[in-house]
């Protein structure tokens, strides 16, 4: 997923998860290190950057805001919340209003809590982070807030587990917005198979862009195997493409042709 690049460690910290390393980017912007997942949650070329590439541009979000009210994002992987700050502020930045509901997925807890104390603060929505409630419905534990026209949620615990049960307790929207920005499918096998992105799906609007950082031809065979429909997207930093997937439409004869001429197949859970 992210390219070897020199990290710049400016700080750590341990969660009951694991060990992470705080990290400036070149955009100057934070990301951590996972000692659990070995990786980086951004690209170390900037991590502000790359979220807005790769998704507040790379799902349209701007130019579609309007078309739903409210607009519903879902982000697989909360990490330290820079999809979710990145997101609100560039909408605050550009005068758009228009309602929103954003829901977060994480496996780490204390991520959640890391990112309240430690970058919230810096941004537009810090009163939407002050307003964060930690709710639970059975086993379903989730942080809540709202602020203005914004509706944050984070689902706490393995994603696998807490999407299809939120779904089921009608705790999540249908989605116009999917950033799919789990570690890499080496990493992070489990939040790439043909399972997880049918799970996608079930939770997706018809007119929903899913966007990635990945180009791997696996996860592009995975999502087709899903029922996605593909295309390929610029890639952001040292990357030279990116994918996003649609739920409606026809893939183009390049991009069957090049998932054709692949011997690489989709990844199952039973693959892993
Ligand atoms: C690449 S980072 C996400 C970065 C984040 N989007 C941001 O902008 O700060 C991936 C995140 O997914 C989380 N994660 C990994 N496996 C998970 C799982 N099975 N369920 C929920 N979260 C998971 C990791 O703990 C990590 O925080």
């Amino acid at each position: 997923m992210r390219k070897k690049q020199e990290m710049n460690v400016i700080g750590e910290f341990t969660s009951d998860f694991g060990h992470y390393k705080i990290i400036e980017t070149e955009d100057k912007s934070k990301t951590l290190f996972s000692g659990h997942y070995d990786e980086a949650c951004h690209s170390l070329t900037g991590a502000v950057e790359e979220t807005i590439h790769n998704y507040v541009l790379g799902c349209e979000v701007p130019s579609r805001l309007k078309n739903f009210t409210p607009f519903n994002i879902l982000e697989v992987g909360f990490g330290l919340g820079i999809g979710v700050i990145t997101t609100i502020d560039y909408l605050i930045d550009n005068n758009l209003n228009t309602p929103l509901h954003f829901v977060s997925l994480e496996i780490d807890q204390a991520l959640i809590e890391w990112s309240k104390d430690n970058l919230s603060f810096k941004s537009k929505s810090f009163k939407l982070w002050e307003n964060l409630k930690l709710e639970q419905i059975d086993d379903l534990k989730y942080y809540q807030g709202t602020f203005n026209n914004v509706t944050l949620t984070v689902l706490i615990g393995d994603a696998r587990r807490t999407l299809p049960l939120a779904l089921d307790k009608k705790v999540i929207p249908e989605f116009h917005a999917i950033y799919q920005d789990a570690f890499s499918p080496k990493k992070n096998p489990t939040l790439w198979t043909v399972e997880w992105f049918k799970d996608l799906k079930k939770v997706a609007h018809d007119d929903v862009i899913l966007s990635t950082y990945s180009a791997s031809s696996s996860v592009k065979k995975s999502l087709v195997e899903a029922s996605w429909k593909i295309e390929k997207a610029s890639g952001f930093g040292p990357k030279r493409s990116s994918t996003k997937g649609r739920l409606v439409g026809e893939m183009s004869e390049e991009v069957k042709l090049n998932l054709s001429r692949s011997p690489i197949t989709p990844v199952f859970d039973s693959d892993l």
